[in-house]
């Protein structure tokens, strides 16, 4: 008899795989095999593995803002865990550009300690030492001509030792202002030109504008050195797998899209809680706010996700073209006051910790009135969704770090129990924890064991840890990915963006009307306005 509780035959394989792939890969770096070849050489690998023939071809990453926290943090490290999963493309190399007198050693010890303070994966010396093979680095200022033709000329060189064939990808990790300079200096290098065979593509990080106006600018300027299709925009939290799997629970499933529409739900609550405050992104953060910083991109994503129609495929066009209907149905409540509510964090306690208020932050000024919460009722104007709101939150210094995606369901139409035995029954939900614990939750009333009819709710988990032994990539190792592959349907489209900024913009302008933003304490669920504009509606936030 078997053992129910032990891994199953396929599980295990697939956990040895992970492991043996590792192995695999630092043998295979070492010589001149492709990844692909990597992934044949590995016997326990899961023919399945739809990974298998996602292959970037030899390339250049070229990263700006290598001293940044999102370098040092994020980029670098996933880098390394591509590296590591096999991922990477033979000749894989890695030039970094900044105002540093640096060589190619300093670049080096900083990616190095970078990928031993926050890689996902264990460090490796063999897969370290591939790396390290195509790490340089070009010294200069975004305005400094000479450093962008020594920027051309060591690419060039690369090309030649490496065999990344004029492959080159141009990581802007840098404040927008830099943007139109340096698009401008890889347009006047001719570093923007794929010659024949050859692709040159351009990354950028949000925030893709401030409003409506300036994401429009800022795509004339990028356009005007690349094609649309070579521009990926990173929105992070699409490359969460609990992101994606919003598309697989909906379409690969029966069971929930005939309930999916306003006959069944009765709202949807999309969370963004951060229990961090704005650390030292002061200059940054302020006078952008919570609901630039997160609500028009990564809230505005996931309500897509959660209420588009099904896309005819998942190719990039499909997806998001439907993304975009969805967000032109977008409705904003008639009143402003009303429908949305925003919090700035004053001093509390947070983790055992006191903390300080926004305010007094550093590089804070004490009258600032930008918001580090926002709370907004949208609705959408379509046969599926008329009526149904969807409640957005952000907020940082909140009582703890999670992001949810609730969908709650009407009532049943009638109970035939008594009101006692029915008192603590909430409504259904199904509930996609993007993060932490991420799973899904179904919430559901059950009878409570005895001899009454009692009925209470119950919830039944899948959570990923429990389900399968592959640990989840971070989100920047599958969209670093996507960009050497060049494959796009992870990066919104400047449409997507623009719609966005649409919904947004009248409620930036009306909280400008508004002055100081209602304090709430560190540690707590956020301003008693947000909790007013529930009331309102009958409901509540979920407590969390
Ligand atoms: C970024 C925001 O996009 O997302 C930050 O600029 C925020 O303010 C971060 O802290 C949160 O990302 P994650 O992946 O930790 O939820």
């Amino acid at each position: 008899m078997t053992d129910p509780a032990a891994p199953s035959e396929a599980e295990a394989a697939a956990a040895a795989s992970e492991e043996e792939e590792v192995a695999a890969v630092a043998a295979a770096v070492a010589g001149t095999s492709t990844t692909l070849e990597v992934a044949a050489a590995n016997p326990l690998r899961d023919p399945r593995d739809k990974r298998l023939p996602r292959v970037a071809g030899p390339c250049v990453m070229v990263l700006f803002g290598v001293t940044g926290d999102l370098a040092k943090r994020k980029l670098l490290p996933a880098i390394y865990d591509l590296g590591n999963r096999g991922l990477l493309p033979p000749g894989f190399s890695l030039v970094g550009f900044a105002r540093r007198d640096w060589k190619d050693q300093d670049f080096a010890q900083l990616t190095h300690d970078a990928v031993k303070a926050h890689a996902r994966t264990p460090f490796r010396e063999e897969v370290w030492k591939q790396i390290l093979e195509g790490i340089h680095f070009v010294p200069g200022e975004f305005n400094d001509d000479g450093a962008f033709d020594a920027l051309a000329m060591a690419l060039a060189e690369i090309d030649q030792t490496r065999g990344t064939g004029g492959n080159y990808a141009f990581y802007l990790s840098v404040p927008p202002k830099f943007f139109p300079v340096v698009v401008e200096q890889l347009k006047r290098t001719g570093l923007s030109d794929a010659p024949e065979g050859s692709w040159r593509r351009v990354v950028i990080e949000k925030p893709f504008g401030h409003d409506l106006q300036s994401a429009h600018e800022l795509n004339e300027i990028t356009t005007s050195a690349f094609p649309e299709s070579s521009i990926f925009r990173i929105d992070h939290y699409l490359g969460k797998e609990t992101v994606q799997n919003i598309m697989a629970l909906r379409f690969a499933n029966n069971l929930y899209e005939p309930i999916w529409n306003r006959s069944f739900v009765d709202h949807v609550q999309i969370t963004m809680a951060e229990d961090i405050g704005i650390g030292g992104r002061a200059g940054y953060y302020d006078g952008i706010g919570a609901a630039r910083d997160v609500i028009q991109n990564h809230l505005l994503q996931l309500l897509a996700l959660v209420a588009m129609e099904d896309p005819t495929s998942f190719d990039a066009n499909s997806l998001r073209r439907e993304k975009e209907k969805v967000l032109n149905a977008v409705r904003l409540p008639a009143n402003l006051a009303r429908g949305t509510a925003r919090g700035q964090y004053s001093a509390g306690w947070q983790g055992g910790e006191k903390v300080v208020g926004y305010l007094q932050e550093e590089g804070i000024s004490a009258d600032s009135i930008t918001e580090t919460y926002a709370a907004i009722k949208l609705e959408i104007a379509n046969r599926r969704w008329a009526g149904v709101p969807f409640y957005l939150r952000t907020g940082k210094r909140l009582g703890r770090r999670v992001t949810e995606v609730a969908v709650v369901f009407q009532r049943a139409p009638h109970l035939p129990f008594s009101k006692d035995d029915t008192e603590i029954l909430g409504q259904n939900a199904l509930v996609i924890r993007v993060q932490p614990d991420e799973g899904i939750t179904v919430r559901f009333g059950s009878k409570v064991p005895g001899t009454a009819m009692e009925v209470r709710d119950v919830s039944m988990d899948f959570a990923y840890g429990e389900s399968f032994l592959e640990s989840s990539p971070e989100a920047y190792e599958r969209l670093l990915l996507d960009v050497m592959i060049g494959d796009p349907p992870l990066f919104p489209h400047q449409r997507e963006v623009e719609l966005s900024w649409k919904i947004l913009d009248p409620i930036e302008e009306f909280w400008t009307t508004q002055g100081q933003p209602e304090p709430y304490d560190s540690g707590s669920w956020g301003p008693e306005s947000a909790d007013a504009m529930m009331q309102r509606d009958g409901r509540t936030w979920r407590r969390l």
